[in-house]
């Protein structure tokens, strides 16, 4: 077989990104309501986006800062400390990557992407009515990383999560085949989870349940959308 090497330290910040976004693949799509000093909300998709931690529960994403200015979701989260991050899933792509147009701070992302808000109940920044599941967040701390290119990495804690009712099993597991989330690849390509399949890791072999043991019911495929 054969294969091409890169040096991260040879290529230029074009190849980096090609490599970062064709291999760290599918990312999940943090789509960010926040709110700025004056009250004016934003809405953007971050797909530089993880978990830090599931007890108490942190999130991250990267923003990367444009000609040395932070963007506008990062520099709100820092003024105002809360934000509501959505799970992008099927039938919603079109709206979050409306609201992702650079659009100056004081026009409203929402309304471009014809999406109506309802307020959060701990956090000033609204979030997107009938949204599947949106988590209220508060911010924690921001690292800089790069120099030609610096991106923010935002970590915030989530308070708060609404998710649809009918989402629910047991009214304690997400069920992803009803949620159907989409996932973004390389460049304008995007993914949808429409194949989901089940694997036992191996010291829980044996065990009923999900993966890491615990018992999830056997939703079946027959609920997928
Ligand atoms: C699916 C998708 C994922 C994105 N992921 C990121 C990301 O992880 N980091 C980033 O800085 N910009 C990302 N962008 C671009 C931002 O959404 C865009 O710069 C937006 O205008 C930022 O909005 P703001 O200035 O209101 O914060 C992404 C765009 C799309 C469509």
């Amino acid at each position: 077989m054969s294969y091409q090497t890169f040096d991260a330290e040879k290529i230029d910040h074009r190849q980096a990104y090609r490599l970062c976004v064709g291999s760290i693949v599918p990312r999940p799509i943090a789509w960010v309501s926040s709110i700025d000093a004056n009250g004016i909300a934003n809405l953007a998709p971050f797909s530089f986006f993880t978990l830090v931690n599931h007890y108490p529960p942190m999130v991250s994403i990267s923003v990367g800062m444009r000609e040395g200015q932070a963007k506008d979701t990062a520099a709100n989260i820092e003024a105002t400390k809360g934000y509501v991050i959505h799970t992008v899933v099927d039938g919603w792509e079109e709206p979050m990557n409306i609201s992702s147009a650079a659009l100056p701070a004081e026009e409203d992302e929402f309304v471009a992407a014809g999406l109506e808000t309802v307020p959060s109940d701990v956090v000033d920044a609204p979030r997107i009515k009938d949204a599947p599941i949106a988590m209220e967040c508060t911010y924690e701390r921001t690292l800089n990383f790069g120099d030609a290119w610096t991106t923010q990495l935002v970590i915030g804690r989530v308070l708060r999560w609404h998710v649809r009712d009918d989402l629910l099993v047991d009214g304690k597991y997400i069920d992803a085949y009803k949620l159907a989330p989409v996932g973004r690849l390389g460049g304008p390509r995007y993914c949808r989870t429409h194949d989901i399949f089940e694997m036992m890791q191996p010291y829980n072999e044996g065990k009923a349940g999900t993966a890491d043991g615990d018992p999830m019911p056997d939703i079946g495929k027959a609920e997928a959308p």
